[in-house]
């Protein structure tokens, strides 16, 4: 070793001890901040910082063997709920249901689908989850119903100018015969937002708005009586015990007046943050509804919560759904959607705690649900691939064992911020997406509305394995399942996984246990820099304290080494040589 090189070595040394030192005077300052930030915390309500689990009903669990999940197989899979660690459960629709959009067309809100069970089954359901700590919410979709519900069937019945038809948007087409649609707009699913009827008498008639599939045809929420229809199911179902309700599409339920064309990006593909706002989503008109139902629910006993299913960017928009008059939770979808990008991952993480912070409320993270590929798939493309919605067989293909690593460092970075949290179902076994399902299997109308073209949602919605060695995996009593299986989920099922430590199962286990213990959800984060030197280049870097915990995520591409006396709490990943490798994110104790 020549001298340069010693001295470079000393002076690279003693910069580390000065980095050190100022670095332990920098924690000490956050201790005693997070001890008055815990200390004024300490009252904050159960939702503050929940780990909300998603059952997809459907897919969870089937008691009796037509291979469609049900109510009373879900209740009797709740204590792996409790063992995992979770401190609620939010149910995807189980109502009355034609089921063209999985239950999001919904033709009776006061009743379950004879597929799902009964309302005895559900009254057991929330008995055994209450018995179990858990808290269940349900989903409300007030945007559309279903073309079968009673109302649209009295609105086909009735005449133009109708009561009937006023609870919905039917509209008359445009061009000399009204062949033509009344706006432009689009369908989300694909194609055209607008569906013509038959009229008595004249052949053709009005047209209906449906931001979705033509059989969810859009409610008309300036009506009165809508609100008046939704206050009292939420009362239905709040009589019922339940303790919050995911409202679906909360963006969407007031439309910009006089309905004018749109002629801005394609916002059924998503907008980005500087896209002006299109006249279907985010109008201010709809914080009136939910200011309204916040105080309803908060006449129940039990901090009951509203959940919104709200995609809207920027942050500072979508922190308006939770003020403190208005809904407890809002998806965080711009993290879901932010790209395996540390820089972009801060960004998004700093920006949208800010913007609910000066809200007064919580952020509600997520990586995956019934909507969007699971993101042990989504995170096997490289960060600058967007797979959009859905993968079939023709599409390219996830590597695999990248997109678990980088899945379970994802699902250590989140369960670490502060705030509240979503899981979906299956994630917590490391399920991947369901990317070769034969087209004749496909049930979304996503798929059927693009002709194939988009692949849709099938593939995150496949039933969940609980036995390896059973007929679908322990899914159904008769082997019988809605979506074909992968094979790969004989090796992912629960009773493969349990008390196994480096597996997916095992993680999840520990995160939330750490994270109850340590009151991760509770704390007030600091970003670090890693250091900055040439070796551990901060910009691979996610680095932050919280509570008690130094939560250290590798997204480069090489090992970082861990810091020196570094007391590891859990890996994402397994540690090599006092060493963090890619796609890694460790907790270390900084108690
Ligand atoms: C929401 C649901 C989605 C559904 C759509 C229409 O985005 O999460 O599954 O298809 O609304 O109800």
């Amino acid at each position: 070793m020549d001298e340069a090189t010693t001295s470079e070595g000393e002076q690279r040394r003693s910069n580390e001890r000065r980095g050190a030192d100022e670095q332990r005077g920098a924690d000490e300052r956050h201790r005693a901040d997070e001890q008055r930030g815990a200390d004024e915390r300490h009252r904050a309500p159960w939702w503050w910082d929940a780990v909300t689990y998603q059952i997809y009903p459907r897919s969870f669990a089937d008691s009796d063997g037509d291979g469609i999940g049900d109510l009373p197989g879900a209740t009797e899979h709740l204590p792996h709920l409790q063992e995992l660690g979770v401190d609620a459960v939010w149910l995807s629709p189980f109502y009355v249901s034609p089921q063209h959009d999985a239950g999001y067309d919904v033709a009776d809100y006061r009743d379950v689908d004879p597929r799902f069970g009964t309302l005895a089954d559900f009254d057991a359901l929330v008995s055994r989850a209450h018995g179990l700590g858990l808290r269940v919410i349900v989903d409300l979709v007030p945007n559309h119903t279903s073309s079968d519900h009673a109302w649209f069937q009295a609105a086909l019945a009735s005449a133009p100018g109708s009561p009937e038809r006023a609870r919905y948007l039917f509209r008359d087409g445009r061009g000399p015969d009204g062949s033509e649609p009344p706006n432009n707009w689009r369908s989300s699913f694909g194609g055209p937002a607008w569906t013509r009827v038959p009229e008595a008498g004249s052949g053709s008639g009005q047209w209906y708005l449906h931001l979705y599939d033509s059989s969810q045809p859009d409610l008309d929420w300036t009506n009165p009586e809508v609100r008046v229809e939704f206050e009292s199911i939420l009362r239905f179902w709040l009589d019922r015990d339940v303790d919050g309700f995911r409202v679906d599409v909360a963006h969407g339920l007031v439309k910009a007046p006089g309905l004018p064309d749109w002629h801005g990006p394609d916002h059924t593909l998503g907008l980005r943050p500087e896209d002006p706002r299109p006249p279907m989503w985010d109008q201010d008109g709809v914080h009136e509804i939910f200011r309204q139902w916040h105080e309803l629910v908060a006449g129940y006993p039990g901090d009951r919560i509203l959940v919104a299913e709200s995609w809207v960017d920027p942050p500072a928009r979508q922190a308006r759904y939770i003020r403190p008059d208005e809904m407890q939770h809002a998806f965080n979808f711009a993290y879901l959607s932010c790209p395996w990008d540390p820089e972009r991952i801060r960004r998004v993480a700093s920006t949208t705690l800010a913007a609910n912070d000066a809200v007064g409320g919580t952020t509600t993270w997520v990586l995956s649900n019934h909507d969007v590929i699971r993101h042990a798939s989504r995170l096997g493309f490289p960060p600058d691939h967007a797979p959009g919605q859905g993968i079939g067989p023709q599409d390219p293909q996830p590597d695999a064992l990248l997109g678990l690593r980088r899945a379970r460092a994802a699902t250590l970075l989140m369960l670490a911020l502060p705030g509240a949290a979503y899981l979906y179902q299956g994630e917590e076994l490391g399920l991947p997406e369901h990317t070769t399902l034969p087209d004749a299997a496909r049930q979304d109308p996503v798929w059927f509305r693009t002709y194939g073209h988009r692949a849709g949602r099938d593939g995150c919605r496949v039933p969940i394995p609980w036995h390896s060695d059973r007929p679908a995996y322990g899914f159904s009593p008769t082997g019988a399942s809605w979506l074909p299986q992968p094979e790969v989920w004989a090796a992912l099922a629960p009773d493969v996984q349990q008390g196994v430590p480096d597996s997916t199962l095992e993680l999840y286990r520990a995160a939330l246990r750490l994270r109850r213990d340590r009151r991760l959800g509770q704390g007030r984060l600091t970003w670090l820099d890693f250091g900055g030197s040439s070796d551990m280049p901060h910009e691979n870097v996610v680095t932050f304290t919280i509570a008690s915990v130094h939560v250290i995520a590798n997204l480069g591409k090489g090992s970082l080494p861990l810091p020196s006396s570094a007391h590891v709490l859990l890996s994402s990943g397994p540690l090599a040589d006092g060493t963090i490798p890619a796609d890694t994110t460790v907790w270390l104790d900084r108690s």
